[in-house]
């Protein structure tokens, strides 16, 4: 960590320097230094992203750090704290691509730079989809479009133990990641991954739920977004000029990969959900209702009547 007495000529840098070197930093010191700093770069979740890199880079538990706050933190720990800091606060590399690990519905989903880290509204997207599965015990096919690293299918299988998933990507990357982690889970052997655009790699086949997340963002956007979403890959978040080229086609298609009275579940911006909940009457659908997320906004279209 630098001080900002470092600034104020050779001499005094030095000194600095050397009261530095022999400070201890205890855990507590740590976070209240780095929370300023995010906190003086606009990071919104200062002190959360604090704890959680050094959480990261001490191996334990986020609320460990509660009990450790007198800990001194090492000089092997700090170097290595200091480069995870730098990161998030210079570069705004997002926290779940620095330590390679977001929680989904309660589940740990591994992350790399080739897949969008679940966003916690999806989860929103997970409820309806349950909800559209009303027998817990039923078996059912479902299909995930644009997987990422996979957490929707997890959390479905999760959730509901006769489920058969497949789960496409245009992504080959995005669907290592997502196998990788549900062998991680123990679910492997319950989704099939397949690669290819929208429907192509199901061709014919029918299923009993359509869920997805779609690229939605609008790429007129794109030059007025977070600066972290520039660490995740542009397939992930952009839908075209106004966000819809995928939801449209994805939503107008899905009722003939639908067994009768099959349910579609997915997720928008909340400007889109009207439309997407009107191609859903236009497809067919009857019982289309609009989700909100934690926030309140539409964030889900849900709708019933495939076939
Ligand atoms: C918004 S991310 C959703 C990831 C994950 N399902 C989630 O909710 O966290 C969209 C995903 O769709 C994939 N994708 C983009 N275009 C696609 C297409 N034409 N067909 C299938 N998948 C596509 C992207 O690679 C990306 O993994």
């Amino acid at each position: 960590m630098s001080t900002p007495t470092e600034t104020t000529g050779a001499g005094a840098t030095r000194r600095a320097r050397e009261e530095h070197s022999e400070k201890v930093w205890t855990v507590l010191e740590l976070l209240r230094w780095t929370a300023d700093y995010f906190a003086s770069k606009g990071i919104e979740t200062a002190r959360l992203d604090a704890e959680c890199l050094l959480a990261h880079v001490l191996s334990v538990d986020r609320l460990r750090l509660y009990l450790d706050f007198d800990k001194p933190v090492n000089e092997a720990e700090r170097a290595a704290y200091r480069e995870l800091v730098r990161r998030r606060g210079s570069e705004r590399v997002p926290i779940a691509q620095i330590t390679g690990v977001r929680e989904f519905w309660s589940l740990p989903i591994r992350i790399t730079p080739a897949v969008l880290s679940p966003r916690p509204e999806s989860e929103t997207l997970v409820a309806a989809a349950l909800e559209l599965l009303p027998d817990p015990e039923a078996p059912a096919r479902v299909l995930e479009i644009g997987t990422g690293s996979g957490a929707l299918a997890l959390a479905l299988a999760s959730e509901r133990p006769r489920l058969r998933i497949t789960a496409t990507d245009i992504s080959p990357a995005a669907l290592a990641v997502a196998l990788g982690n549900a062998e991680g889970l123990g679910v492997a052997e319950r989704i099939r991954f397949l690669p290819g655009d929208l429907f192509a790699p199901v061709q014919s086949e029918r299923f009993d739920l359509i869920v997805s997340n779609p690229p939605y963002v609008a790429e007129s956007q794109r030059g007025s977004l977070p600066p972290e979403l520039a660490h995740e890959p542009a397939a992930a978040l952009f839908g075209g000029a106004d966000g819809l080229a995928l939801l449209e086609p994805l939503v107008r298609a899905a009722r003939e990969h639908l067994e009768a009275g099959g349910g579609l579940a997915v997720e928008c911006a909340p400007p889109q959900a009207d439309r997407v909940a009107g191609w859903c009457r236009e497809a067919g659908f009857h019982s289309v209702t609009k989700r909100r997320d934690l926030a309140g906004r539409d964030r889900v279209v849900a709708a019933r009547g495939g076939g």
